[in-house]
């Protein structure tokens, strides 16, 4: 049995909510402020995305099962269902009523994928096909899909824009680009309109504080360098100092995690207002090698952060940064707080508070 999801369950049942009412445009089909679930909304990406669809005034559900999202990441005004995608009828459930999705639930570490291909398999590619079947038969109309820079593979020219050959390199990379073809099958067939998100390397916290939860035993780069920081790691292993760049390490596309949410509220505007499916890259068009992330973090935290150079990893490209120009186009999309200060110091408030 699932909890309860009140007024949240009823598509039409809010029409004035603190005092705003619901905006139609003429022929009535576009919502101005919608029925969201955000599944996987109580991971480190989701919870920012449920924070900022709160905060434009949009009624949130968030859908997680918890199995790397947390409780302290949910909010006071947000439904919160306790659920997993593989359920299919848990999942008819909690869309029943919801204008919208916002897909993040996924596992998402790249090396791993590649040694346990039927994990991913499972909970990404049945997770999408489940939320799919369950958006045709609800009748939900908009997904936003939490789509990677993994799908394009080893660069072929730099900035990547979407027109990039897509030829990913790991099993991760590989299960995000399906869903998107699921996804443009399911808008040509079923009408159901999609936004596709192809985020960079995301980083960083809440501008404002208010997201605490940290992530369990993460992979990347700063993250670990805050762990390093706090003192709960010995040091950080630098993959590689002999790669063809100007320090010799590999330098990244950092995008904040607040620029990323705003863009997926940007995209359901603009989905829903005009009535078709996207695909963007959202990445803040600079790059930072893993040496200046380092020296930004040793100078903002005042910590000495051990490192040391170690093997390349595998399958690391040495120089991966996106061209935004169509998230600029198309939904009036800019990265404002991705500079590599802000990324670390917004990191490490909350590592340094927890
Ligand atoms: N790195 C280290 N030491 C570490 C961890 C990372 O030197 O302990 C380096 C990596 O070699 C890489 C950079 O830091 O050069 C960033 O590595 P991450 O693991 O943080 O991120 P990736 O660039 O490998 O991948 C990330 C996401 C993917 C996504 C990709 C898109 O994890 O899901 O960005 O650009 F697909």
């Amino acid at each position: 049995m699932l909890p309860s999801l009140g007024c949240h369950a009823h598509r039409f049942a809010c029409v004035y909510r603190a005092g705003k009412s619901v905006t139609f445009d003429a022929d009535s089909t576009i919502l101005k402020y919608m029925n969201i679930l955000v599944i996987g909304g109580a991971g480190y990406i989701g919870s920012h995305v449920a924070r900022e669809l709160l905060d434009r005034g949009h009624r949130v559900t968030v859908f997680d099962n918890l199995s790397s999202g947390l409780r302290e990441n949910l909010f006071q005004e947000a439904a919160f269902v306790h659920g997993d995608m593989i359920r299919y009828e848990q999942l008819v459930q909690s869309m029943n009523g919801m204008d919208g999705a916002v897909y993040l639930a996924a596992f998402k570490a790249v090396g791993e994928s590649m040694v346990k291909p039927e994990k991913y398999s499972v909970n990404n590619i049945v997770g999408a096909v489940n939320l799919l079947n369950a958006a045709s038969e609800t009748g939900l109309k908009y997904i936003i899909f939490s789509s990677s820079a993994a799908v394009y593979g080893e660069p072929a020219y730099l900035p990547i824009d979407e027109k990039h050959p897509t030829n990913p390199e790991n099993y991760y990379g590989f299960t995000k680009l399906e869903i998107e073809k699921f996804l443009s099958w399911y808008d040509r067939l079923r009408g159901i309109r999609c936004a596709s998100l192809r985020y960079f390397n995301a980083a960083g916290y809440d501008v404002k504080g208010r997201i605490k939860g940290l992530e369990q035993n993460p992979a990347n780069l700063i993250p670990i360098i805050m762990e390093t920081a706090c003192g709960t790691r010995g040091g950080l292993q630098i993959f590689g100092g002999d790669y063809d760049t100007p320090d010799g390490t590999c330098i990244r596309d950092y995008i904040h995690v607040s620029d990323l949410a705003a863009a997926h509220a940007l995209a359901l505007d603009y989905i829903s207002a005009n009535g078709k499916s996207i695909t963007v890259n959202l990445g803040s068009e600079k790059g930072s090698s893993v040496r200046e992330v380092l020296e930004t973090a040793r100078r903002v935290t005042g910590k000495p952060i051990p490192a040391a150079v170690s093997d390349r990893r595998p399958g690391d490209p040495a120089k991966l940064t996106a061209s935004a120009a169509l998230a600029r186009e198309l939904l009036g999309w800019e990265a404002k707080h991705s500079g590599l200060e802000t990324l670390i110091k917004t990191s490490w408030d909350a590592y340094n508070q927890a």
